[in-house]
């Protein structure tokens, strides 16, 4: 059996942790790394054939490295006993009741895993929390830790954000714009950064690897998210005005992103921003605010918040407008129910406000997504308010096609820039649907040309249908 020199524990074996720390594994073959969690359904599927996570070229990286140096466990207890450091990566969602609800994170999860390291350590640990977490935490994690160990055990606390974005998870941890490791600016806090800093540097240029205090590296992690997310509710902003001018929101975007100020990337306009952590983040930083007696900085980010729920609005509105200002029993077919493309994800996904809305005015569902299961659409749409399951088993049809969730529909509705949806059949679609037959591009990714010459009404966020 080969005796590892370094080994590492991630607790929590999730879109974080799970991505992350097999790139770790297949990039350092002499570190032992092992993936706890205390779902023993989600470790048996690490442990399959079928990986829990769909992430393009993440199943390539486990088959290869699981059961040399990757490992995935219930087993948290040992995993801490014999790691140097360890990974907290458990889930941090937007809290549902009592004080901070519906904007603060509930931290419940990362206090259980912190308490949970005090009680079995006994060798001194490097504690690295990757988890999306408000400013402060990590000083939160010291006082549990200091507080709950032996008193012989020691520890050192990093802030080590995830910046990869889902789809694209394995070329954004092989390649990344920067790993940003945060730490205490003493002596033992600066060792342990630099111990953390040297594994990445096996793969990540130097200039790189970005080291800062603490509360910098924690909160640059919500800033990041804050800004990339107001960058496409302002480009969601502009799409209103170019819709009720006649601009076409596609050359309004191009022409900005061109100044190098500006750039090009993150000005897609669409139905609205998605994904576990835009708005989550942000409501943190406006709760933040908030603590912190700032009420004009907590408007200011909330109003990011406020520009998508109402870019979901209007664009639902428009397809109920459109089609005469009823859908009543009508068809309406939705092509993608995930937050974006390459990715099985649904959390916070536009489509799922999208298709409430559309139960909520007795409309008749058939959705087509390739990656996300039907039973994640059922939990979606019936787990919380409005939709009763009997009205979910009446209108809702999941279909295993394209072709069979458009068939014989009065509307189309694209909500996913999935790359099969530019290039159906829309003349074999469209010969079979209801007349008028309408189209609607939640994401600007259709060929709208094509699709007019064929005899399509189509209806593209942010394309004013002035010539
Ligand atoms: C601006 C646009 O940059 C230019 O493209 C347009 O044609 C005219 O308006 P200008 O107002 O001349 O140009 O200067 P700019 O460099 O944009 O600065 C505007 C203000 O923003 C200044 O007060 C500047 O100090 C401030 N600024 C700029 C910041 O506070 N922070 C920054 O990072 C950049
Ligand atoms: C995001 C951040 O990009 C990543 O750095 C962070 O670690 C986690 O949160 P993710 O949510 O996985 O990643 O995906 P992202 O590509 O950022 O997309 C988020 C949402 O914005 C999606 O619904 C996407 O469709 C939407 N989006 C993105 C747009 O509507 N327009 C764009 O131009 C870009
Ligand atoms: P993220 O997108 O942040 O990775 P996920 O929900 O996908 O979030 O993953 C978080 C994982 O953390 C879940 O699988 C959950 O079971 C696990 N988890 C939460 N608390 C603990 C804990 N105390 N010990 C071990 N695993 C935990």
């Amino acid at each position: 059996l080969q005796s590892f020199k370094t080994k590492i524990c991630c607790i929590g074996a999730g879109y974080v942790g799970g991505p992350t720390c097999a790139v770790i594994a297949s990039k350092c073959a002499d570190i032992k790394v092992t993936i706890v969690d205390i779902n023993q359904a989600r470790i048996d599927a690490w442990n399959s054939q079928d990986i829990p996570i769909y992430e393009p070229g993440l199943e390539e990286i486990v088959f290869a490295q699981r059961g040399k140096n990757l490992f995935f466990s219930t087993d948290v207890d040992a995993a801490i006993l014999e790691a140097d450091l360890i990974f907290v990566s458990v889930n941090t969602p937007t809290k549902k009741t009592g004080m901070g609800a519906g904007f603060a994170a509930d931290l419940a999860y990362i206090e259980a895993a912190t308490r949970r390291i005090a009680l079995v350590a006994k060798s001194h640990k490097i504690v690295i929390e990757k988890s999306t977490v408000p400013c402060r935490t990590a000083e939160s994690m010291r006082k549990i830790l200091d507080a709950n160990s032996r008193s012989d055990v020691t520890f050192d606390i990093l802030s080590n954000p995830e910046f990869l974005a889902e789809g694209t998870a394995i070329k954004d941890l092989q390649n990344p714009d920067r790993v940003l490791i945060g730490s205490m600016q003493t002596p033992a806090g600066l060792k342990a950064q630099k111990a953390l800093a040297s594994v990445y540097a096996r793969w990540v240029p130097q200039n790189r690897i970005v080291t800062t205090r603490l509360w910098s590296s924690e909160l640059t992690k919500l800033a990041s998210n804050a800004l990339l997310a107001q960058r496409i509710s302002s480009i969601n902003a502009l799409s209103a005005i170019c819709e009720a001018t006649g601009a076409d929101v596609d050359e309004v975007s191009y022409a900005c992103g061109l100044d190098s100020r500006i750039g090009p990337k993150f000005l897609k306009a669409s139905v609205g921003f998605g994904g576990s952590c835009f708005q989550k983040d942000i409501l943190n930083l406006v709760y933040l605010s908030q603590s912190l007696h700032l009420p004009e900085v907590a408007d200011y980010w909330n109003q990011v918040v406020l520009m998508n729920e109402y870019q979901k609005r209007r664009f639902a509105e428009s397809v109920v407008k459109t089609l005469f200002n009823t859908i009543t029993n009508k068809n309406i077919c939705i092509l993608g129910f995930a937050f974006k493309k390459d990715t099985g994800d649904t959390r916070e996904s536009a489509a799922i406000a999208m298709v409430k809305y559309f139960l909520k005015e007795n409309a008749n569902i058939r959705i087509y997504d390739p990656k996300v299961p039907e039973s994640q659409m059922r939990y979606d749409l019936t787990v919380e308010d409005n939709v009763d399951v009997d009205i979910y088993n009446k209108r809702v049809k999941v279909c295993d096609t394209a072709y069979s969730a458009a068939d014989g529909v009065d509307a189309i509705v694209v909500l996913t820039e999935w790359d099969e949806f530019k290039t159906l059949d829309y003349k074999r679609i469209y010969e079979k649907m209801t007349k008028p037959a309408f189209i609607f591009d939640g994401r600007l990714i259709l060929p709208t040309a094509e699709l007019k010459k064929i005899g399509y009404q189509t209806i593209t966020i942010g394309k004013g249908d002035v010539e």
